[in-house]
């Protein structure tokens, strides 16, 4: 906890949820870091907590009262205000009964209901026996919360309250802290970069009104963008039709054919150290779109000659001079089998495989669901998660690669 910490949470808003175990002590001593570090620390207990330690303990401390009482609080909206008020909303320690109550979105106590109505990112550390932490329900509610972006600490190994030994122990003070850290620090770490992304489908003309087309939306793409320019990024968004606003700060050209979406990423793949392709280009256009409308005949119009559109990845990575090159791969079957030979045939350094036949991921959702394969043959499979997670965890992915590729290469 250096002086990067202190400027962090100096004047930060953070609410602390205690919830019944035999670590509440442990959230004591954080509350106090959190104090020293110039945080502003609220804190909530569940009346299961206030058994192990009472609020009086954590209302001097935090030099606020301790809100306890769902009922009690409703006169303030104590459970629509605290959470409103805070940059950040951890539950230290979290039990398996808390955890099962958020993964099931359950609002019977003031914790709870208040992590129903929080807008602001959520950390989550448990902490309980052993066998209880590795109870597939339990893990089954650690998983969905990961999946809706909670952030859930792994609890750590070492004697428990129980007396045995096991994996359930409430995980050290600097992680926590650090987790809240990186919840409020915005990372920077792609500044200096330019990260072109391409986004959407591609419209390919039949004639004057009537197009070939698939069912990309451009979330993903979008979500990129936004993603890398929040991290500091320069970042050019090359876009098919989409109905979607270009995030701020991204640049955005926006076009319509593969051909048109060709053209601008070629041009402008120079000025690029990364691409990331999570459009859906067509691989067909029709040969020979008619100039114009085709008129409506009677009976069935047999053929539509198509033409291969021109594989923009491989004709980048034939161009690339440094550029880190990111695919997609939009798979209905034999997912990384595919995606692994679109990773070599392409030449890629990073492929992000997309089952999109799975439940709520992949065209049009706000979520997806995706394994990351790399050059070096690392495999990461990621759970179903918001597009906007799963456009960080792939910027995660690259950190690695982005670091390599700095260094000099050996004569
Ligand atoms: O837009 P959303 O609704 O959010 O949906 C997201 C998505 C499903 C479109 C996205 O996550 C995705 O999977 N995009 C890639 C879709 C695709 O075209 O996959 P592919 O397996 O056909 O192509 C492999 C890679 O080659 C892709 O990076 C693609 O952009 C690129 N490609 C494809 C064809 C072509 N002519 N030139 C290309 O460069």
């Amino acid at each position: 906890m250096g002086q990067a910490l202190d400027r962090v949470l100096t004047g930060k808003r953070i609410l602390l949820g205690v919830s019944g175990s035999i670590a509440v002590y442990k959230a004591v001593e954080l509350l106090r870091t959190l104090m020293r570090e110039g945080a502003e620390v609220s804190v909530v207990m569940t009346e299961a907590a206030t058994k192990f330690v009472a609020p009086l303990t954590f209302e001097v401390l935090s030099r606020k009262p301790v809100a306890t009482d769902l009922f009690a609080a409703h006169q303030e909206m104590l459970h629509l205000t605290l959470p409103e008020e805070a940059d950040v909303l951890v539950i230290a320690p979290a039990t398996a009964h808390t955890l099962a109550k958020l993964a099931l979105g359950l609002g019977d106590d003031l914790l709870s209901t208040m992590v129903l109505t929080a807008s602001c990112p959520l950390i989550v550390a448990p902490a309980m026996d052993g066998g209880m932490w590795d109870h597939p329900t339990v893990q089954e509610h650690v998983a969905q919360l990961r999946a809706r972006g909670v952030t859930v600490l792994d609890p750590i190994e070492g004697p428990l309250a129980s007396g045995k030994i096991g994996k359930g122990r409430l995980t050290d003070e600097q992680t926590i802290v650090a987790s809240i850290e990186a919840c409020l620090l915005p990372a920077r770490d792609l500044a200096g970069q330019r990260v072109m992304v391409s986004a959407g489908p591609t419209q390919e003309p039949i004639d004057p009104v009537r197009f070939l087309s698939n069912r990309s939306s451009g979330k993903m793409g979008y979500a990129l963008a936004q993603a890398a320019r929040e991290r500091g990024a320069d970042v050019l968004l090359v876009s098919g039709p989409t109905a979607l606003p270009v995030p701020p700060g991204v640049r955005c050209l926006h076009v319509e054919t593969a051909e048109d979406m060709a053209k601008a990423l070629t041009t402008n793949f120079r000025w690029s150290t990364i691409v990331i392709m999570a459009a859906a280009v067509a691989d067909f256009r029709p040969d020979k779109p008619s100039g114009q409308k085709i008129k409506k005949q009677t009976g069935a119009w047999k053929t539509l000659a198509l033409a291969p559109t021109e594989d923009i990845l491989h004709t980048l990575s034939r161009q690339r001079t440094r550029q880190i090159l990111v695919g997609f791969a939009a798979e209905t079957e034999a997912l990384l089998p595919h995606a692994r030979k679109k990773l070599q045939d392409k030449d890629l350094d990073l492929i992000v495989a997309n089952d999109v036949t799975a439940d709520g991921a992949g065209f049009g959702s706000d979520h997806n669901a995706a394994t990351l394969l790399t050059r070096d043959c690392t495999s990461t499979a990621l759970p179903l998660m918001p597009k906007r997670e799963l456009a960080d965890r792939i910027l995660d992915a690259l950190q690695p690669i982005i670091k390599r590729a700095a260094m000099p290469k050996p004569r």
